[in-house]
Protein backbone atom coordinates (compact mmCIF):
# COMPACT_ATOMS: atom_id res chain seq x y z
CA UNK A 1 0.00 0.00 0.00
CA UNK A 2 1.21 3.66 -0.72
CA UNK A 3 1.76 5.76 1.91
CA UNK A 4 -0.29 8.37 0.48
CA UNK A 5 -3.37 6.80 -0.28
CA UNK A 6 -6.32 8.03 1.39
CA UNK A 7 -7.50 5.97 4.48
CA UNK A 8 -10.25 3.46 3.46
CA UNK A 9 -13.32 3.78 5.97
CA UNK A 10 -16.14 0.80 6.13
CA UNK A 11 -19.38 1.98 8.20
CA UNK A 12 -21.23 -0.92 9.76
CA UNK A 13 -23.91 -0.29 11.84
CA UNK A 14 -27.01 -2.01 12.74
CA UNK A 15 -29.63 -3.32 15.71
CA UNK A 16 -27.70 -5.54 18.75
CA UNK A 17 -26.52 -8.64 18.03
CA UNK A 18 -26.82 -8.43 14.66
CA UNK A 19 -23.51 -10.06 14.17
CA UNK A 20 -21.83 -6.71 13.18
CA UNK A 21 -18.98 -7.04 15.62
CA UNK A 22 -17.80 -10.38 14.86
CA UNK A 23 -18.17 -9.47 11.28
CA UNK A 24 -16.26 -5.97 11.82
CA UNK A 25 -13.17 -7.84 13.78
CA UNK A 26 -12.73 -10.30 10.81
CA UNK A 27 -13.20 -7.84 7.96
CA UNK A 28 -10.36 -5.51 9.72
CA UNK A 29 -7.89 -8.50 9.94
CA UNK A 30 -8.91 -9.76 6.01
CA UNK A 31 -8.19 -5.91 4.90
CA UNK A 32 -6.07 -4.63 7.64
CA UNK A 33 -7.78 -1.95 9.08
CA UNK A 34 -7.76 -0.96 12.24
CA UNK A 35 -11.33 -1.37 14.30
CA UNK A 36 -13.95 0.70 16.48
CA UNK A 37 -16.34 -0.70 18.02
CA UNK A 38 -18.40 2.62 18.98
CA UNK A 39 -20.92 1.04 20.91
CA UNK A 40 -18.14 0.17 23.84
CA UNK A 41 -17.59 4.10 23.75
CA UNK A 42 -21.23 4.47 25.23
CA UNK A 43 -21.48 1.34 27.13
CA UNK A 44 -18.36 2.83 29.04
CA UNK A 45 -20.38 6.04 29.33
CA UNK A 46 -23.07 4.37 31.03
CA UNK A 47 -20.60 1.77 33.12
CA UNK A 48 -19.26 5.13 34.53
CA UNK A 49 -22.43 6.70 35.37
CA UNK A 50 -23.47 3.44 37.35
CA UNK A 51 -20.61 2.88 38.86
CA UNK A 52 -20.41 6.51 40.61
CA UNK A 53 -24.80 5.56 41.69
CA UNK A 54 -25.75 8.29 38.98
CA UNK A 55 -28.88 7.90 37.07
CA UNK A 56 -27.74 7.15 33.01
CA UNK A 57 -31.07 9.44 32.57
CA UNK A 58 -29.50 12.47 33.81
CA UNK A 59 -28.17 14.56 31.47
CA UNK A 60 -25.63 16.35 33.21
CA UNK A 61 -24.43 12.88 34.74
CA UNK A 62 -24.04 11.70 31.37
CA UNK A 63 -22.21 14.06 29.77
CA UNK A 64 -19.51 14.56 32.08
CA UNK A 65 -18.79 11.00 31.95
CA UNK A 66 -18.61 11.15 28.07
CA UNK A 67 -16.57 14.27 28.12
CA UNK A 68 -14.25 12.57 30.97
CA UNK A 69 -14.12 9.44 28.77
CA UNK A 70 -10.03 7.77 29.37
CA UNK A 71 -9.12 4.61 26.97
CA UNK A 72 -9.04 3.15 30.41
CA UNK A 73 -12.69 3.05 30.92
CA UNK A 74 -12.79 0.89 27.36
CA UNK A 75 -11.51 -2.08 29.49
CA UNK A 76 -13.66 -2.13 32.03
CA UNK A 77 -15.11 -5.90 33.17
CA UNK A 78 -18.45 -4.39 33.65
CA UNK A 79 -19.17 -3.30 29.38
CA UNK A 80 -21.43 -6.77 28.69
CA UNK A 81 -23.53 -6.50 31.29
CA UNK A 82 -27.36 -6.61 30.55
CA UNK A 83 -27.61 -3.25 32.82
CA UNK A 84 -24.82 -1.53 31.10
CA UNK A 85 -26.24 -2.58 27.87
CA UNK A 86 -29.74 -0.96 28.78
CA UNK A 87 -27.78 2.30 30.40
CA UNK A 88 -25.95 2.74 27.10
CA UNK A 89 -28.74 3.33 24.97
CA UNK A 90 -30.07 5.48 27.73
CA UNK A 91 -27.13 7.77 27.51
CA UNK A 92 -26.55 6.87 23.95
CA UNK A 93 -30.15 9.17 23.07
CA UNK A 94 -28.22 12.28 24.81
CA UNK A 95 -27.31 14.57 22.03
CA UNK A 96 -24.83 16.54 23.97
CA UNK A 97 -23.39 12.74 24.79
CA UNK A 98 -22.83 11.77 20.67
CA UNK A 99 -21.88 15.44 20.34
CA UNK A 100 -18.99 14.60 22.98
CA UNK A 101 -18.15 11.29 21.09
CA UNK A 102 -18.26 12.04 17.64
CA UNK A 103 -14.75 13.77 16.98
CA UNK A 104 -12.75 10.88 18.88
CA UNK A 105 -14.42 8.86 16.45
CA UNK A 106 -14.16 11.06 13.24
CA UNK A 107 -10.27 10.97 14.03
CA UNK A 108 -9.92 7.32 14.40
CA UNK A 109 -11.65 6.80 10.88
CA UNK A 110 -9.33 9.77 9.85
CA UNK A 111 -5.98 8.85 10.96
CA UNK A 112 -5.77 4.91 10.15
CA UNK A 113 -3.53 4.62 13.31
CA UNK A 114 -0.40 1.68 12.90
CA UNK A 115 0.34 1.17 9.44
CA UNK A 116 -2.73 0.23 8.67
CA UNK A 117 -4.85 1.32 5.34
CA UNK A 118 -7.56 2.64 7.04
CA UNK A 119 -10.20 1.48 9.73
CA UNK A 120 -13.78 -0.29 10.29
CA UNK A 121 -16.15 1.45 12.67
CA UNK A 122 -19.30 -0.30 13.60
CA UNK A 123 -22.40 1.49 15.28
CA UNK A 124 -25.83 2.58 14.51
CA UNK A 125 -25.16 6.03 12.93
CA UNK A 126 -21.80 5.25 11.70
CA UNK A 127 -22.89 5.38 7.66
CA UNK A 128 -25.51 8.11 8.34
CA UNK A 129 -23.64 10.24 10.98
CA UNK A 130 -20.02 9.40 11.86
CA UNK A 131 -18.91 9.08 8.41
CA UNK A 132 -20.91 9.70 5.65
CA UNK A 133 -18.88 9.47 3.62
CA UNK A 134 -17.50 6.29 4.25
CA UNK A 135 -16.16 4.37 1.07
CA UNK A 136 -18.47 1.42 2.22
CA UNK A 137 -21.61 1.30 3.96
CA UNK A 138 -22.85 -2.05 4.95
CA UNK A 139 -26.42 -2.33 7.38
CA UNK A 140 -25.93 -5.82 9.32
CA UNK A 141 -29.60 -7.39 10.44
CA UNK A 142 -31.06 -10.42 11.56
CA UNK A 143 -34.45 -11.37 12.81
CA UNK A 144 -35.17 -10.36 16.62
CA UNK A 145 -35.21 -14.24 17.66
CA UNK A 146 -32.30 -15.09 16.00
CA UNK A 147 -30.62 -11.95 17.84
CA UNK A 148 -31.84 -12.71 21.16
CA UNK A 149 -30.57 -16.38 20.44
CA UNK A 150 -27.49 -15.11 20.29
CA UNK A 151 -27.27 -12.84 22.76
CA UNK A 152 -28.83 -15.18 25.25
CA UNK A 153 -26.07 -18.02 24.44
CA UNK A 154 -23.03 -15.08 24.76
CA UNK A 155 -24.64 -13.90 28.12
CA UNK A 156 -25.06 -17.43 29.35
CA UNK A 157 -21.51 -18.80 28.60
CA UNK A 158 -20.38 -15.92 30.82
CA UNK A 159 -22.92 -17.29 33.45
CA UNK A 160 -25.48 -15.09 34.02
CA UNK A 161 -28.83 -16.74 34.28
CA UNK A 162 -30.95 -14.45 32.00
CA UNK A 163 -33.94 -16.38 30.52
CA UNK A 164 -34.36 -15.95 26.66
CA UNK A 165 -37.37 -14.09 27.07
CA UNK A 166 -36.06 -11.75 29.60
CA UNK A 167 -33.57 -11.33 26.58
CA UNK A 168 -35.75 -11.07 23.52
CA UNK A 169 -37.48 -8.50 25.80
CA UNK A 170 -34.53 -6.25 26.72
CA UNK A 171 -33.14 -6.18 23.01
CA UNK A 172 -36.27 -5.22 21.72
CA UNK A 173 -36.75 -2.17 24.39
CA UNK A 174 -32.93 -0.96 23.84
CA UNK A 175 -34.12 -1.35 19.88
CA UNK A 176 -36.76 1.05 19.85
CA UNK A 177 -34.80 3.74 21.67
CA UNK A 178 -32.39 3.38 19.28
CA UNK A 179 -34.38 3.52 16.38
CA UNK A 180 -36.58 5.72 18.13
CA UNK A 181 -34.70 8.84 19.08
CA UNK A 182 -33.93 12.16 18.10
CA UNK A 183 -30.43 12.77 17.41
CA UNK A 184 -28.95 10.00 15.00
CA UNK A 185 -31.49 7.09 15.24
CA UNK A 186 -30.37 3.49 14.21
CA UNK A 187 -31.58 3.57 10.25
CA UNK A 188 -30.05 2.30 6.99
CA UNK A 189 -27.92 4.96 5.20
CA UNK A 190 -29.39 5.36 1.61
CA UNK A 191 -26.19 4.19 0.01
CA UNK A 192 -25.78 0.94 2.92
CA UNK A 193 -25.71 -2.64 1.61
CA UNK A 194 -28.37 -4.56 3.39
CA UNK A 195 -26.58 -7.93 4.90
CA UNK A 196 -29.29 -10.24 6.97
CA UNK A 197 -27.31 -12.63 8.48
CA UNK A 198 -30.43 -14.73 9.89
CA UNK A 199 -29.56 -17.49 7.61
CA UNK A 200 -25.66 -16.83 7.61
CA UNK A 201 -23.24 -18.27 9.61
CA UNK A 202 -19.88 -15.99 10.22
CA UNK A 203 -18.17 -17.38 7.22
CA UNK A 204 -21.03 -16.80 5.32
CA UNK A 205 -21.42 -13.54 6.04
CA UNK A 206 -17.42 -12.50 6.09
CA UNK A 207 -17.54 -13.64 2.37
CA UNK A 208 -20.34 -11.50 1.35
CA UNK A 209 -18.86 -8.18 2.92
CA UNK A 210 -15.77 -8.98 1.74
CA UNK A 211 -16.79 -8.94 -1.52
CA UNK A 212 -18.40 -5.83 -1.31
CA UNK A 213 -15.69 -4.37 0.44
CA UNK A 214 -13.46 -5.24 -2.30
CA UNK A 215 -15.67 -4.17 -5.02
CA UNK A 216 -16.43 -0.89 -3.91
CA UNK A 217 -13.13 -0.17 -2.12
CA UNK A 218 -9.95 -2.08 -3.68
CA UNK A 219 -10.57 -2.22 -7.45
CA UNK A 220 -9.53 0.02 -9.64
CA UNK A 221 -10.86 2.23 -11.77
O1 LIG B 1 -23.25 -2.03 19.74
P1 LIG B 1 -23.62 -2.12 21.20
O2 LIG B 1 -24.82 -2.99 21.44
O3 LIG B 1 -22.47 -2.47 22.08
O4 LIG B 1 -24.04 -0.62 21.59
C1 LIG B 1 -24.53 -0.28 22.88
C2 LIG B 1 -25.48 0.91 22.75
O5 LIG B 1 -24.72 2.05 22.37
C3 LIG B 1 -26.56 0.78 21.68
O6 LIG B 1 -27.74 0.15 22.17
C4 LIG B 1 -26.81 2.23 21.30
O7 LIG B 1 -27.75 2.84 22.15
C5 LIG B 1 -25.48 2.91 21.52
N1 LIG B 1 -24.76 3.18 20.29
C6 LIG B 1 -25.11 4.30 19.57
N2 LIG B 1 -24.39 4.65 18.46
C7 LIG B 1 -23.36 3.91 18.05
C8 LIG B 1 -23.00 2.74 18.75
C9 LIG B 1 -23.74 2.38 19.86
O8 LIG B 1 -26.06 4.98 19.93
N3 LIG B 1 -22.66 4.30 16.97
Amino acid sequence: MTGDRKAVVVAIDGPAASGKGTLSRELAARFNLAHLDTGSLYRAVAAKVLAAGQDPKDPIAAEAAARGLQSSDLQRSDLRTPETAQASSIVAGQAKVRAALLDYQRRFAARAPGGVVGAVLDGRDIGTVVCPDADVKLFVTASKETRALRRHKELVERGDKATYDEVLEAMIARDRRDSERATAPLEQADDAHLLDTSELGIEQAVAQAAAIIQRQAFSEG
